[in-house]
């Protein structure tokens, strides 16, 4: 099975309904990093070089079936305005009279932007009335948003089904970068470097990515797990005692599959893990009352060390707790050691986006993927509800 390509599709001069993954971090009404915006730009700009009128849909954040002022697209709609050099008509609502009207009167090469699809419940139930709704407004749907495919929501995985479709340039290239993770010749060794707060979300992937990597790198929150498993008393850090088993048993395959996994081995650590006014590094167990919060300088050196010489490395989750600038030293030391290694780089998604973006070394990355949660489920080998929706006979 394959799917439809942008290329395939016949969208000259046709209402051309695209999904997008505008779901960008906003600060005072405006788009405080616009990475997501940029690249769907060229998917939008093809489609208006061929003349189509464009409704693009996105959602963003979490409104959960509700209306939210604080989460309408309007600063998003002026931000894409700004980048394509072309007006975009914005709507209040997310169907309905008003948006009908504007679509009916746009022209080839115009662009118009419904309200936060999340904001109507259908979205996330995947409503085919809703989907319907989408589709009666345009000819054919394009489906852009990356970051968004691991959702059945009627605005993607619903629409395809009532519409031609296909996918569009982003979605190509990022599954293009993914999957060069996933072929028999990847450029080795291949390290893998897992960080993030909770091992829980992250297990479907260790255990995916297990047999074909040759390194595998663990820090930040979900290593505590790991640690803990190996017998070090983690004092009150983030441990998921529920996952202490699983943890153990990774280990032991990653043993008898002889592929190394590198955990940290000093660690920083502090009572508080929102801020930090004391902080002290540990070598061995955490006293009670300590969290760990980063990793140490003897770890970040083991782990520049190993990761020098592979040839392909993927990367998931910060190594401390970034968000406090105290506490993200190990993450943005391992940013600029990549930036200075030859390995092809795939930065997947999220927390490890912005560690590169703050070591300013985002442009030295080989890859970054535009979707975090999409990008874990397509390399774990699961279904993709929004791109299995594209699919067809070869
Ligand atoms: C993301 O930010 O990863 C995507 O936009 C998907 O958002 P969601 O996790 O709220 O579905």
């Amino acid at each position: 099975m394959t799917h439809k390509r942008l290329i395939d599709l016949d969208v000259k001069k046709k209402k051309v309904i695209v999904r997008v993954d505008f779901n960008v971090p906003l600060q005072e009404g405006r788009v405080r990093d616009d990475t997501r915006i940029r690249a769907a730009l060229p998917t939008l700009e093809y489609l208006l070089r061929e003349q189509g009128s464009l409704i693009v849909l996105s959602h963003l954040g979490r409104p959960k079936g509700k209306i939210n002022d604080d989460l309408r697209l309007d600063p998003v709609a002026q931000r894409l305005s700004d980048l394509l050099g072309v007006e975009v008509l914005k709507s209040d609502q997310v169907w309905g009279p008003e948006v009908k009207k504007m679509v009916e009167n746009l022209k080839p090469g115009q662009v118009c932007m419904p309200e936060n699809t999340r904001f109507d419940p259908g979205e996330e139930e995947n409503s085919p009335e809703l989907a319907r709704e989408w589709a009666s407004l345009a000819d054919v749907f394009v489906s852009d948003a990356f970051g968004t495919l691991h959702r059945a929501h009627a605005s993607n995985a619903g629409l395809a089904r009532y519409l031609p479709s296909a996918a569009g340039l982003l979605v190509e290239k990022e599954l293009e970068a993914l999957g060069s993770l996933r072929a028999e010749n990847v450029d080795r060794p291949f390290a893998a470097i897992l960080g993030g707060a909770k091992v829980s979300d992250k297990l479907g992937v260790i255990e995916a990515l297990l047999p074909r990597v040759d390194l595998m790198v663990l820090g930040g929150g979900m290593a505590n797990t790991f640690l803990a498993a190996e017998g070090r008393d983690m004092g009150d850090s983030l441990v998921e005692e529920s996952q202490i088993d699983k943890a153990r048993e990774l280990l032991k395959k990653a043993r008898e599959s002889k592929t190394e996994i590198i955990l940290p081995t000093d660690l920083v650590i502090s009572p508080k893990i929102d801020a930090s006014d004391e902080k002290s590094i540990s070598e061995d167990a955490i006293t009670p009352g300590w969290k760990a919060v980063d990793i140490g300088q003897k770890s970040i050196d083991a782990f520049r060390e190993k990761l020098q010489a592979a040839g392909t490395i993927f990367w998931n989750g910060p190594l401390g707790v970034f968000e406090v600038d105290d506490f993200a030293r190990g993450t943005i030391e391992i940013a600029r050691a990549l930036s200075e290694f030859s390995a092809w780089t795939v930065i997947g998604g999220g927390d490890s986006v912005a560690a590169v973006e703050a070591a300013g070394v985002a442009d030295k990355m080989g890859h970054i993927c535009t979707g975090g949660g999409a990008a874990l489920k397509y390399l774990e080998g699961k279904e993709l509800p929004g791109l299995k929706a594209l699919e067809v006979e070869e």
